[in-house]
């Protein structure tokens, strides 16, 4: 419908939760197209698939976990509501991934066309199903925040959700290599007014120990103030 606004969309600090799953997505992606391109005698390029894979399989699994115990939980509690599909989502994807790190073990130690065609399949099932999964979280769930939690609680839930999840010094330069400039600019001003000063501080320190020049090329040039917090 033309006039639709679309789900209500969060202005708060848990607006966050945009960033993580444009993140995923866009690694879900670029996962299922640079699969078709792995052929036998090209180690380097499987290699670099898999090391990625790896991260985002990290990544993945920390985010569901954190939505199946801290935030679905948190909604419920303050009158929302979560329908099963997005738990029984959550395992499914885990063994969407599992299937694409067996095409790539089967790749390596099999070596011939047909393994290394099996992996893209799998990527394109695993991008397929989260893009679907993210935007019905998008929709449903995360569209419930505004009404529940104002910004000083959703302030306390992330304080909370990050208080309770092991240190990861790869999580931020992650997001931050895979938004868009305006997202990431974007991003960055929303963690400035959330985190303590010490705690922003460490997340732009974690940026730009973690990315490649030209991402942190973008945060300097959209967020100057900010980049000049990291200490040198
Ligand atoms: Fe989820
Ligand atoms: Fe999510």
């Amino acid at each position: 419908m033309a006039n639709d606004p679309g789900p209500r969309r969060i202005t708060g600090p848990l607006r966050t939760w945009y960033d993580l799953h444009e993140a995923l997505a866009h690694e879900a992606r670029a996962l299922a197209d640079l699969a078709p391109a792995l052929v036998p005698g090209d180690s380097e390029a499987l290699d670099a698939f898999d090391t990625r894979l790896g991260r985002f399989r990290t990544e993945l699994r920390h985010h569901s976990e954190v939505e199946d115990v801290v935030m679905f939980p948190a909604v419920v509690a303050a009158g929302g509501r979560v329908p099963d599909r997005f738990v029984d989502d959550h395992r499914a994807e885990q063994l969407a991934v599992y299937a694409l790190g067996c095409a790539v073990l089967g790749a390596r130690a099999d070596g011939d066309a047909s393994a290394f065609a099996a992996i893209a399949p799998a990527a394109g099932d695993l991008r397929d199903s989260l893009v679907e999964h993210l935007d019905a979280e998008d929709a449903e769930i995360l569209s419930q925040v505004p009404d529940r939690f104002d910004a000083d609680a959703q302030g306390a839930l992330l304080r909370r959700i990050i208080a309770s999840t092991p240190a990861d010094p790869h999580l931020q330069p992650w997001i931050a290599a895979a938004l868009s400039p305006d997202h990431l600019e974007a991003r960055l001003r929303n963690l400035a007014t959330t985190l303590s000063p010490a705690a922003l501080v460490g997340v732009l320190t974690q940026i730009h120990a973690g990315v490649d020049a030209a991402t942190w090329d973008v945060v300097v040039t959209r967020a100057p103030d900010l980049a000049g917090l990291v200490p040198t």
